[in-house]
C-alpha cells in the first residue's frame, strides 16, 4: 500500500526582524549571520499568537482540499506547549471544527516529534487505509537575549495530511534512527528560553546523522547516488549545508568513493523559506521540504532523503518518492505571498515584543496585533481563550491588582 504526505502547508507570524538590524544592535558583522549561519530574517510572534494559533492557521490552509470529516486523528508536535496536561491538539481540533470522533493528542521529543508523529500516522493509515491523519507541528524558537542562539530564533507551524493518497511524497518503509542521552539543548519547565550548548549540539547533530544514515543504508541497501535531493532539519540554513557535506563524506567512505553528484545543488532548494523564517523546531524539516518541492525543477518520481534531529537526542533518516503531478497540489503562491507581505520590525520593536513573552497570569487580555485568522484573546480563570480574527471572544476584564 502507498502511504505518505497528501497535503502540506506552513504558516509564519506576520512580523519579522531583519538580521542586519540585530547585527547592528549587537555590534556583529552581518556576514556572520547571513553567510556564517545562513539566516537573513527571523519571524517574531506577537503575544496574541502562540503555537495553537499558528498550528490552526497552517491547518486551515492544508484542509482547503481535504474533507474534514475524513480526519481520524490530529497529532500536535511541539516543544513550546502551552499546558502540561491538556494537549494543544484539542484547541486546534476545536478551531478547525474537526469532528468529535477525531482523536487529538500531543507528542514530544524536541524538534524530532513531528517525524515521530509522521511514523505513527503511517502506521495508523496502514491499519485503516480509508482514514486520514492531520499532523500539526508548531514552535517558537526562543533563546536568551544577547546569546549566540539569538540570531537563530524564529517561529512557525506546518500542517500535513497523511493518507493512502500520497500526492506529494510516498514514504519508503525503511528508516534509520539514533538515540543518545545528551544535554545539548533543553528547556526546563521553569524557563521561557532554551538552554543550549550550541557547539555540542552541532557535533551531536552530525554524529546522529551519520548513525541514522548507516542504519537506513543497512536496511535499504540504497546508496547516496539514488537520491535526487535531501532535506535536513534546519536550526539555521548553514547547518543543512554542513550536514550534507558530512553525509557525502560518510557515503564516500562507506560506498568506496562512489558518491558523485555535486553536493550543494542537492540541498539548496530546501533552504529558501527557512532563511527567511529562522528556526521553527518541529516545523523546520517540513518547511524545508515545502521549500524543496516549491523551488526545485520537476522531481516527479524521484527519491528524496530526509533527516530529522531532535536535541537530547533522537534522530531519524528516512526517504520517500515524490508523486507524479505533485506540482498541482502545492501552495507555493500562498507561502511566497505570506512571506512577502510580512511587516518588518525595528530593533526596538523586537526588543519590546521579546519582553512580552506571552501571558504569565491566569487572568489577562492580550493586546491586539496583526495576526493570521486566529488569535489568543486572553486568559480567564487560567483558561486560554482563542478567537477567530474579526469574531470577538468575550474575555472578562482582569481583576485589578490590589
Ligand atoms: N563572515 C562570515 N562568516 C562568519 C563571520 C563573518 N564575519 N564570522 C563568523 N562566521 C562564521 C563562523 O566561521 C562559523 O562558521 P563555521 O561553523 O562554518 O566555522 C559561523 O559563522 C558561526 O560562527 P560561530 O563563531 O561558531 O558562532 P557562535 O559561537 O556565535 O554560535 C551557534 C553559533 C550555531 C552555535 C549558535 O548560534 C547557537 O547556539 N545556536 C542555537 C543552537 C543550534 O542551532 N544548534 C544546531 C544543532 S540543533
Amino acid at each position: 500500500m502507498n502511504i505518505g504526505i497528501e497535503a502540506l502547508s506552513f504558516y509564519v507570524p506576520r512580523y519579522y526582524l531583519d538580521l542586519a538590524a540585530l547585527a547592528a544592535a549587537r555590534g556583529v558583522d552581518v556576514d556572520k549571520y547571513c553567510i556564517g549561519l545562513g539566516q537573513e530574517k527571523m519571524a517574531v510572534p506577537p503575544p496574541d499568537e502562540d503555537v495553537i494559533t499558528m498550528a490552526a492557521n497552517a491547518g486551515t490552509q492544508v484542509l482547503t482540499h481535504v474533507d474534514r470529516n475524513s480526519i481520524d486523528t490530529i497529532m500536535f508536535a511541539t516543544e513550546s506547549g502551552v499546558d502540561q496536561s491538556k494537549a494543544g491538539a484539542i484547541f486546534v481540533h476545536s478551531l478547525l471544527d474537526l469532528p468529535s470522533t477525531c482523536r487529538a493528542f500531543e507528542i514530544k521529543q524536541a524538534c524530532c516529534s513531528s517525524t515521530a508523529a509522521l511514523d505513527m500516522a503511517v502506521a495508523l493509515v496502514h491499519r485503516h487505509p480509508d482514514k486520514k491523519i492531520l499532523i500539526v507541528a508548531a514552535d517558537v524558537a526562543r533563546y536568551g537575549f544577547c546569546t549566540p542562539g539569538e540570531p537563530t530564533q524564529g517561529a512557525g507551524a506546518v500542517a500535513m495530511v497523511v493518507s493512502s493518497s500520497p500526492r506529494l511524497v510516498q514514504l519508503d518503509n525503511e528508516s534509520g534512527s539514533y538515540t543518545e542521552d545528551v544535554m545539548d539543548f533543553w528547556r526546563p519547565n521553569y524557563m521561557d528560553e532554551a538552554v543550549v550548548d550550541g557547539k555540542l549540539s552541532i557535533r551531536t547533530y552530525l554524529h546522529a546523522l551519520g548513525e541514522s544514515w548507516q542504519g537506513y543504508h543497512r536496511q535499504s541497501g540504497r546508496g547516496l547516488d539514488e537520491f535526487e535531493r535531501f532535506c535536513y532539519h534546519l536550526p539555521f540554513t548553514r547547518m543543512g549545508e554542513k550536514a550534507h557535506a558530512h553525509l557525502l563524506a560518510i557515503g564516500a567512505a562507506t560506498e568506496g568513493g562512489a558518491v558523485s553528484r555535486e553536493p550543494i545543488c542537492r540541498v539548496s532548494d530546501s533552504l529558501h523559506y527557512n532563511r527567511q523564517i529562522g528556526n521553527s523546531y518541529t516545523a523546520s524539516l517540513y518547511i524545508s521540504l515545502s521549500s524543496m518541492l516549491e523551488h526545485a525543477d520537476d522531481l516527479s518520481g524521484q527519491r528524496i532523503g530526509l533527516f530529522s534531529y531532535g536535541s537530547g537526542c533522537m534522530a531519524s533518516f528516512f526517504s520517500g518518492i515524490v508523486g507524479n503531478r505533485y506540482q498541482e497540489w502545492l501552495t507555493g503562491d500562498l507561502h511566497r505571498d505570506m512571506l512577502g507581505d510580512r511587516v518588518e520590525l525595528s530593533y526596538e520593536a523586537y526588543e519590546e515584543l521579546y519582553a512580552q513573552s506571552g501571558p504569565i497570569t491566569g487572568d489577562c487580555q492580550t493586546p491586539v496585533h496583526d495576526t493570521g485568522q486566529f488569535r489568543l484573546a486572553g486568559i480567564t480563570g487560567h483558561k486560554r481563550l482563542y478567537e477567530r480574527v474579526g469574531a470577538s471572544a468575550a474575555v472578562p476584564e482582569p481583576e485589578p491588582v490590589a
